[in-house]
C-alpha cells in the first residue's frame, strides 16, 4: 500500500491554500503535480552542468549528455522497450502522435486505405489523421463503444480488414476513464498486417504499461501528468518498424553526413531529434520516473483502483448527478467525468475552486466524445497517487453544496420572475 502521507510531503504545491481552504488538487488528467526531487532535478541541471548535449567534450558536455541519455534509458526500461534507441524525446503525447503521423502515415497511406480508431479518442489522436487520410484519399473509421464507455469489439474483425493500415487506439480515455484491451486489438490488427499506435498519455502514468505485452509499434506519452516537467514527452518506436519512417523534422543533429544537394539521416533515436532537445525537462523526467520506480506501478494502480472506487460509491450518494464511463474499476482508471443537470459545468468549477477543489470542466479536448454524451461539457475530477480518500469527502461535500446553492439561485429567479 502506498503511504499517501508521506508522499504528499514531497510535494510542495499540496501544502499550500486555496482561497483559505486546503488545496484539494484532483485535475491530474490534465497536468500532475510535481516532486522535490523533480525540481530540484532542473535546478541541479542548470546550477551545476548546463551544456548542449551529444556536440561538446568539455565536461559539462558530457555530464549533460550522460544524463540526458540516462534519463532515456530508464523511459526505456519503465515501458519494456528492447532498448533505449526505440525512445524518442518529443514535447509531448500530441507531437509523438503527429511525428507517427508525418514519418509513418504520410508514405504508406493511400487511396482505399483505412485507418481505424475509436470514437473515444482525444483531439491529439483523432485531427492528425483526419488530414493524414484527407491528403492520402484513405478512410477514418471507427470502433463503437456501449454506453458503459467500453469497447464493442463485436466487430472488429469485419472493421479490421487488408484496406486497414493502421489501428490507434487511447489506452486509457481522458474523459470516460476506459481502458481499453489495447493487446487484444493490436494482436488482431497485426494479424492483418496493419500497424498500431497507443494514446498512452493517460495510462503510462497511472498503470504498469509494457509496449511488448501491449504488442504496439508506437506508444505516445507525455512527462507532465506524470510527475514530470512540461515540454517532454516520448515515442516509443519499435524496432522492426524504424525502417518505415521518413524523418519528420530536418536539421543539426538528425543527419550523419551533409553536402550542399543532399544529407544522410543519423541512426536511431537521434534521426527523429532534430535541434537540440529539451534537455533539462528530459532529466527530470528521468527523476520522475525514478520516483515512481519507487513506490511501484502496481501499487499506483492499485490505490487509484481503490480511490476510484470510493469515488464511485460517494457519487451514487448525489441522486441528481450523472457519472460517465465503466463502473467496473478494473477496466477504469482514475478520471471520473460527470454532469449535473442544473448547474453548467464551468459554474461547478469556479464553485468548487472557491472551496479549494480543483477539477477540469469543459470538452477535455475530446468534443465528438462530449458531444455524443448529449452535454455540451462535462465536470471532471481526476486523481493521482498523492490523492486521499478525505479529498474525494471534500470534493462530494462540496458538490452537495453546489447543488444547495444553485438550487436557491434557481429558486430566487424564478420568484422574482413570479413577483
Ligand atoms: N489531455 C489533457 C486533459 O484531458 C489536457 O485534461
Amino acid at each position: 500500500m502506498l503511504n499517501v502521507k508521506r508522499i504528499r510531503e514531497d510535494f510542495p504545491v499540496l501544502q499550500r491554500k486555496v482561497y483559505g481552504k486546503p488545496l484539494v488538487y484532483l485535475d491530474n488528467a490534465a497536468t500532475s503535480q510535481k516532486p522535490r526531487q523533480v525540481i530540484e532535478a532542473l535546478r541541479e541541471y542548470y546550477e551545476s552542468y548546463n551544456a548542449n548535449v551529444h556536440r561538446a567534450v568539455h565536461a559539462l558536455g558530457m555530464e549533460a549528455t550522460d544524463r540526458y541519455e540516462a534519463a532515456r534509458r530508464k523511459v526505456s526500461q519503465f515501458i519494456g522497450a528492447p532498448n533505449p534507441e526505440c525512445i524518442v524525446f518529443t514535447r509531448n503525447t500530441t507531437e509523438a502522435l503527429n511525428l507517427v503521423s508525418y514519418a509513418w502515415a504520410q508514405h504508406h497511406l493511400g487511396p482505399g486505405d483505412e485507418v481505424l480508431t475509436t470514437r473515444m479518442e482525444h483531439h491529439s489522436n483523432l485531427v492528425p489523421w483526419q488530414r493524414a487520410c484527407q491528403e492520402r484519399g484513405a478512410t477514418l473509421k471507427f470502433i463503437p463503444h456501449a454506453e458503459d464507455g467500453c469497447l464493442d469489439l463485436s466487430g472488429l474483425d469485419s472493421l479490421i480488414t487488408e484496406r486497414t493500415k493502421l489501428v490507434t487506439v487511447t489506452h486509457m480515455s481522458n474523459v470516460l476513464g476506459t481502458i481499453n484491451p489495447v493487446g487484444l486489438i493490436a494482436r488482431q490488427a497485426h494479424a492483418r498486417g496493419a500497424v498500431v499506435v497507443v494514446d498512452g498519455a493517460q495510462s503510462v502514468p497511472h498503470l504498469p504499461v509494457n509496449v511488448q505485452e501491449l504488442d504496439c509499434d508506437f506508444l505516445a506519452f507525455s512527462a507532465h501528468k506524470m510527475l514530470g516537467p512540461t515540454g517532454i514527452g516520448v515515442l516509443y518506436i519499435r524496432p522492426e518498424i524504424t525502417d518505415q519512417l521518413e524523418p519528420f523534422l530536418r536539421g543539426g543533429e538528425m543527419v550523419r553526413e551533409v553536402w550542399y544537394d543532399h544529407a544522410t539521416w543519423n541512426d536511431m533515436p537521434y534521426r527523429f531529434e532534430a535541434g537540440t532537445p529539451n534537455i533539462a525537462d528530459a532529466i527530470a523526467f528521468g527523476a520522475a520516473i525514478d520516483y515512481l520506480s519507487a513506490l511501484g506501478m502496481e501499487q499506483v494502480r492499485q490505490h487509484e483502483m481503490a480511490l476510484t472506487s470510493y469515488a464511485l460509491k460517494r457519487f451514487r450518494e448525489l441522486e441528481e448527478v450523472q457519472v460517465f464511463g465503466p463502473g467496473d474499476v478494473t477496466v477504469r482508471g482514475g478520471v471520473v467525468s460527470f454532469h449535473h443537470p442544473q448547474v453548467h459545468p464551468h459554474d461547478l468549477g469556479t464553485f468548487l475552486d472557491r472551496e479549494g477543489v480543483a477539477i477540469r470542466a469543459g470538452h477535455h479536448c475530446a468534443m465528438p466524445l462530449v458531444r455524443s454524451l448529449g452535454v455540451v461539457a462535462t465536470a471532471r475530477a481526476s486523481f493521482y497517487l498523492y490523492n486521499t480518500e478525505e479529498e474525494v469527502d471534500v470534493l462530494i461535500a462540496a458538490l452537495q453544496k453546489a447543488t444547495r446553492y444553485f438550487a436557491r439561485a434557481t429558486e430566487r429567479v424564478t420568484q422574482a420572475k413570479r413577483a
